[in-house]
């Protein structure tokens, strides 16, 4: 139809055309009607027939007086035969699933609390997904919030100073926009109106454990909804030694810091 129209428009086909291809598609068809024909008057292969079947030609010669269906509908014909197949095919390969069975969770008379499937063992754990590590995972230990880090969080030199950055860089894509690049609170999502959180510099957050600031990342507080999706466990705890980091640069004596710190500070204002 589209080339019909293409043509009587004199608009070329935006298509590449695929002439040698139908030609053996439809001498092939031509050669199938040819044989069937035959089987059905009972002629055998061996047997000389008035009307040979038809041979591929070069594009561009005839077919002559083998040609007996249009292109078009040859070609509408396979589409059909080979849509038809996938359909078929398709319905086959739930043999497997249309069968009487119960689906997980479903209802059933076989057991007392009728639910067709059983509950897990307790303690089942899917595979990877092991967090019997509670101080890791949840910031917890015997059930209160941890005071310290998890035993796989580096405590100096090179790595504590690789997990220090990821924090603030994991913090300035997930918190900043809310607490402010220096957990002051004025965000631009709080600058254009969103609930404003409280100052990490409050005393209280400063002398929270850190497994309550982790288990505030990980399940939310009030207005603010937990990352515990999209940061995982160990990205949390790079997270909450940054806010350490940020609370620490604002609440410390300086006499607390070592000599070199505090020259430098003689310096800026002396
Ligand atoms: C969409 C804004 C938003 C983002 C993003 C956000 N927070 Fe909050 N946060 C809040 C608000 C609002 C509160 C106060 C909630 C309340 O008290 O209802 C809060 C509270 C807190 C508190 C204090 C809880 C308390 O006891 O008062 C901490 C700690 C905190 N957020 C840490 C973080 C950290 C760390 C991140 C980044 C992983 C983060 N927040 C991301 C909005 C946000």
């Amino acid at each position: 139809m589209r080339n019909a129209v293409a043509r009587n428009l004199a608009v070329p086909s935006p298509f590449p055309p695929l002439p040698v291809l139908r030609g053996r598609i439809e001498v092939g068809v031509l050669r199938m009607r040819h044989w069937i024909g035959r089987l059905l008057q009972g002629v055998s292969r061996g047997n000389p027939h008035p009307n040979p079947p038809p041979v591929y030609r070069e594009r561009g010669k005839k077919l002559g007086a083998y040609r007996i269906a249009p292109a078009g509908s040859i070609r509408l014909a396979a589409v059909i035969a080979i849509a038809a197949l996938a359909l078929t095919s398709g319905c086959r390969k739930q043999d497997m699933a249309r069968q009487q069975k119960y689906l997980p969770d479903t209802s059933s008379d076989l057991y007392a609390d009728g639910i067709s499937s059983r509950p897990l063992v307790e303690g089942t754990i899917p595979r990877g997904f092991s967090r019997i590590d509670t101080h890791r995972y949840f910031g917890t230990v015997d059930g209160q919030a941890a005071t310290t880090f998890p035993a796989n969080f580096p405590t100096q030199g090179d790595p504590l100073h690789k997990a220090l950055l990821r924090g603030q860089e994991r913090f300035t894509i997930f918190c900043s926009m809310c607490h402010g690049q220096a957990g002051d609170a004025n965000g631009i999502v709080v600058r254009r109106g969103f609930v404003q959180p409280p100052s990490l510099h409050l005393d209280r957050l400063r002398t929270a454990p850190v497994g309550y600031i982790f288990d505030v990342i990980n399940n939310g507080h009030g207005a603010m909804y937990g990352y515990g999706d999209r940061v995982p466990a160990d990205d949390r705890w790079d997270i909450v030694a940054y806010v350490r980091v940020l609370q620490f640069s604002r609440a410390v004596k300086p006499a607390d810091l070592p000599e070199k710190d505090i020259a430098a500070l003689k310096l800026i204002s002396p």
